[in-house]
């Protein structure tokens, strides 16, 4: 057959579905779906640490509220009368560079820093800086870094923290860091934010680039799904969404250890 072409992801027979080669129906019940989703990008399954880890991943970027630019544009397209799909599309066509799109920018920043170290480990906040001062001199920014509402972000501690138990923190975690040390010692207040303790994790975890930033995508399509079903149920068509001018009226905060009583 001239027309033939391969793919090495998902076998499809009569009565049966397996992905990377496993069977959906032994994954089904027993593989987390951050594993599964290691699985489909990486090709094998992960350990249990890391299938926690990816899991802590997924999770940590579900939502950020209603202020992202993805969530305006779905919601400002939700608010012409779009379909789901339109209005999840255009929040999914605002994740670039500067918004969720950071996370591969950031790894391949921080592989360049690597790269400058040239396996002299002492050398590392030097390399750090040099990265920083050329990438100042061309008028950019380091991707990863800073937040417009967070000067802790609670999910970088946590992720760093599930990386660490999965013995996933390699080289990029540790040039990530040497940024926010040359930044702090710049006086700077620009701590690593989600997108770059992702970045750092997946390289570390030997991610490819040309997907990392699928994972946020893959992380926050619930969220938007979400937002885009409040906007059709709650709120008139063609309405302003003016940024920031919401007000947050769901539960109070509640733990899951209430949720186990
Ligand atoms: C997230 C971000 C847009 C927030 O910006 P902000 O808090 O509004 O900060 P500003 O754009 O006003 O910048 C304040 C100062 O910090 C500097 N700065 C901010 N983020 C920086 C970064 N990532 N790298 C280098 N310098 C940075 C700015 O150059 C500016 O310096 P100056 O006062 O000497 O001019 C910004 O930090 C950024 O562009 N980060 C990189 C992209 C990124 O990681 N996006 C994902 C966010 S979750």
């Amino acid at each position: 057959m001239t027309d033939q072409w391969n793919t090495a992801i998902t076998e499809i027979e009569p009565n049966s579905v397996r992905v990377r080669g496993y069977d959906i129906a032994d994954l089904m019940g027993h593989v987390s779906f951050g594993a599964a989703v290691y699985l489909i990008l990486q090709g094998e399954l992960p350990s249990q640490a890391v299938g926690r880890l990816m899991d802590a991943i997924v999770v940590s970027s579900i939502d950020h509220g209603a202020t992202p630019p993805s969530v305006l544009s779905a919601r400002t397209v939700a608010s012409t009368g779009a379909t789901l799909s339109a209005s999840v599309a255009a929040g999914i066509m605002s994740i670039n560079k500067h918004h969720g799109g950071a996370i591969a920018n950031c790894a391949r920043q921080l592989g360049r820093i690597i790269k400058r170290v040239g396996g002299n480990e002492s050398a590392l906040d030097q390399a750090a800086a040099a990265e920083l001062a050329e990438l100042k001199s061309n008028g950019q920014r380091m991707s990863g870094f800073g937040h417009r509402v967070h000067t802790a972000d609670p999910r970088t501690s946590r992720l760093f923290e599930l990386a660490e138990h999965a013995g996933a923190c390699g080289e990029h975690v540790a040039a990530a860091r040497a940024v926010e040390r040359c930044f702090a010692k710049a006086g700077k207040k620009l701590p690593i934010n989600v997108d770059g303790a992702i970045g750092a994790i997946l390289a570390d975890l030997g991610f490819s680039h040309a997907v990392m930033n699928g994972l946020f995508m893959i992380a926050r399509v619930p969220g938007l799904v979400a937002h885009v079903a409040e906007e059709q149920d709650r709120m008139k068509p063609m309405r302003r969404v003016i940024p920031g001018q919401h007000k947050y009226d769901g539960p109070a905060p509640r733990s899951i250890n209430d949720d186990k009583q």
